[in-house]
């Protein structure tokens, strides 16, 4: 399945120099999911420790939900979810928060388009584990 290799297509774009534009493959795609996240970013930021009414987003990859250190504002609901953040589940939260994790606080409706989600999960990736990083904390 093409969304089980979109993270490798994403560190290949990197190693090859390019650090914004990742070669779109109909997965994800980095620049566009760029764009998506602007939806985001009035409740979070991509910085190391920088909560908005979110947690920072940074490093969220790979990570248990609801440990971002610093942040004090979780739902019960989400820290007890067991949820670690993946493709796999932040397609589904990013689709539907609620239907994901009943009772979360994340005031959200949801991103319907499997294109968009996949762009944004491409881009969310990168920037939470990636050299993308420095440049989301500059912008
Ligand atoms: C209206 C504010 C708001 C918007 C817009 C929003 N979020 Fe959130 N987000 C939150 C809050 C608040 C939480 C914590 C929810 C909880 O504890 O139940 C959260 C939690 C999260 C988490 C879990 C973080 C962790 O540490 O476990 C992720 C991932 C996330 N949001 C991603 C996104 C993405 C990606 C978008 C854009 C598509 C987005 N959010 C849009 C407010 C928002």
């Amino acid at each position: 399945m093409a969304l089980a290799s979109f993270g490798r297509i994403v560190l290949l774009g990197l190693a090859g120099g390019v650090s914004f534009v990742a070669p779109s493959h109909g997965a994800g795609d980095v620049e566009r999911g760029a764009r998506a996240s602007r939806s985001c970013m009035a409740c979070h930021s991509f910085a190391p420790g920088r909560h908005l009414t979110g947690p920072s987003l940074a490093g969220m990859w790979g990570r248990r939900a609801g440990t971002a250190t610093g942040f004090g504002r979780y739902s019960d609901a989400l820290k007890r979810s067991e949820i670690v953040w993946n493709e796999k589940t932040l397609d589904g939260w990013l689709r539907n928060p609620a239907a994901l994790i009943p009772d979360n606080t994340m005031l959200f409706d949801g991103i319907p388009d499997p294109g968009t989600r996949a762009d944004l999960l491409a881009y969310l990736q990168a920037v939470s584990e990636g050299p993308l990083r420095r440049r989301a904390r500059a912008a």
